[in-house]
């Protein structure tokens, strides 16, 4: 018997085993010790019969990825500036390497914001409207540092661009009515760009990126201000209606960029989704302003919301949505965190991919283990639990220890797989409470993430309808509060 005769011979004894790709595939389990922890390959075999059943179909494509990431924040920054070499290059690795979550975007303030040591801006010159003074020295002591490190470990490995999002919280006191970086009690009281310095406005998001551009750090896109609804007293902010937005977009914002930075993408609303759909309608349907905006950016703090989502979407479908921030609330206890943090992180960012967002972004990339530092607090807090957040790693900068949160983990099994360029498809989940998403690569690998939220065990068969010409399936079970990828 020859080779070729015995390979024919063992392929059929072995039915599918010389037709059926490997699949690898990797866990997070909390009643296990795997956290993004590669798994024992499996085998796709012909299609059986089982009523819980998860169904890809690739021929059915939808919206691109683009990508992944968290923020740099002055108090991530500062944090980081407070970790020893070896914690460093932890840190760096853990969010950028293609070790760690291969993360390819971030967001960062444009100014001071919570997040930050204290209130700060580019020119505080009052009147100085031609901002002759404008000066980003702030952010080269520590800000600048970090994205040039994390640019620099994402081009050792996965080598995408780093797509950065900057965005300001408030202009500098001098530019609003109230003459704060901050909030009167609520949203009245003059909290607004004075009229007179909306060029001036439009001019200091221009100087912004030629600085940072001059320091060799090009920033992606812009979004127009940071919760254009909320009206916090104790940290920066500016109100924007919709209407208000799209008319400093469409005479002041959108003419100076598209002369001064026509590369740079411009991002509108960056609020939560609640109230996505007023927005879209009331800015892309003025075509002078939409054709400024790359598209639109949205936070989750209102709840799931999917529907809306998909409406903004399926109103503008040329103008892409990308989550750009997510955050938890303290957590009480960095070495036994909250588990069920990570299945929101996971259900977030199911529901929202699985309604056309393409991208998703995390708040700050590390903090301390009370959840800042923070300038609003303590005397400005309006509770504990306001002035700290969570972050996926909290660092204790005394013991120089870092605590990975169980979010780390969960955004990891989608941040490390679904690379730039990925294009959902189809899936379906049968008589299940799984909830799943999938994407076809950009090198034709298919990648399935499948979340379990409940307390029971579920089994199910992955059916992909399309692997290789052939139905296949296979029958695997997702532990209680696990999520898992698959990739083949
Ligand atoms: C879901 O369960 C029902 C009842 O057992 C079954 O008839 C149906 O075929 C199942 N759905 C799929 C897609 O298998
Ligand atoms: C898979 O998707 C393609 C493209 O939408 C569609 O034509 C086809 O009917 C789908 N197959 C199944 C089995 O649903
Ligand atoms: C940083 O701190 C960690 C934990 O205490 C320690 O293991 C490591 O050796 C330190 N690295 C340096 C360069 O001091
Ligand atoms: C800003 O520059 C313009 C044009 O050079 C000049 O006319 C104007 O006086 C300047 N404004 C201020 C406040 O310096
Ligand atoms: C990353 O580094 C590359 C190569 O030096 C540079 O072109 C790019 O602008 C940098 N990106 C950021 C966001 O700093």
């Amino acid at each position: 018997m020859n080779s070729v005769t015995l390979f024919f011979v063992v392929c059929l004894a072995a039915l599918n085993g010389c037709l059926a790709a490997d699949m690898q595939w990797y866990r997070t389990a909390q009643s296990t010790a795997d956290r993004l922890t590669k798994q024992s390959n499996l085998k796709f075999q012909d299609d059986f019969h089982f009523d819980q059943v998860i169904t890809i179909n690739r021929s059915s494509t939808f919206q691109t990825i683009i990508g992944f990431g968290g923020a740099f924040t002055d108090a991530a920054s500062f944090i980081f500036s407070k970790l020893n070499s070896t914690l460093q290059a932890q840190v760096l690795n853990m969010y950028f390497s293609d070790q760690g979550l291969r993360y390819n975007m971030a967001r960062l303030p444009i100014g001071s914001c919570d997040f930050s040591l204290m209130n700060y801006n580019y020119d505080s010159t009052s009147g100085d409207a031609n901002l002759t003074k404008f000066s980003i020295d702030h952010d080269k002591s520590q800000i600048i540092p970090l994205i040039k490190k994390a640019n620099a470990t994402i081009l050792k490995g996965s080598g995408d661009a780093l797509y950065i999002v900057a965005t300001p919280w408030s202009p500098p006191n001098w530019l609003k009515e109230n003459n704060s970086p901050y909030c009167p009690t609520d949203c009245a009281g003059g909290c607004v760009l004075k009229d007179q310095y909306r060029d001036t406005w439009a001019l200091y998001f221009s100087k912004f990126l030629s600085a940072y551009k001059a320091e060799g750090v090009d920033i992606w896109g812009i979004t127009i201000q940071n919760e254009p609804e909320y009206c916090p007293h104790n940290y920066e902010a500016m109100h924007f209606t919709p209407e208000a937005e799209r008319d400093f977009l469409k005479d002041h914002l959108g003419p100076k960029l598209s002369q001064d930075h026509p590369d740079v993408n411009i991002l509108i609303y960056d609020h939560n989704k609640d109230h996505v759909v007023n927005w879209v309608q009331t800015i892309y349907s003025d075509a002078e302003a939409a054709k400024y905006v790359w598209g639109t950016a949205i936070h989750w703090y209102t709840g799931d919301q999917f529907d809306n989502v998909n409406q903004a979407h399926n109103l503008f479908p040329n103008k892409p949505i990308l989550a750009t921030e997510a955050t938890e609330a303290r957590e009480e206890n960095p070495a036994n965190p909250v588990w069920g943090k990570g299945e929101h992180y996971a259900h977030d960012i199911i529901g929202d991919l699985n309604n056309w967002v393409v991208g998703w972004i995390d708040w700050n990339l590390v903090l301390d283990i009370q959840g800042g530092p923070n300038h609003k607090g303590p005397n400005n807090c309006e509770g504990p639990e306001l002035c700290g957040f969570d972050g996926m790693l909290l660092a204790d900068t005394d013991k120089q220890i870092i605590y990975p949160q169980v979010f780390y983990y969960y955004m990891g099994h989608f941040s490390k797989f679904l690379a730039r360029g990925s294009v959902r498809v189809w899936s379906l989940v049968d008589n299940s409470s799984l909830e799943c998403l999938s994407v076809l690569t950009p090198d034709s690998g298919m990648v399935v993430v499948v979340l379990n939220r409940g307390q029971d065990a579920v089994t199910f068969k992955l059916l992909d309808i399309n692997v290789g010409g052939q139905k296949q399936a296979l029958k695997i079970t997702a532990l209680p509060h696990s999520i898992q990828t698959f990739l083949y």
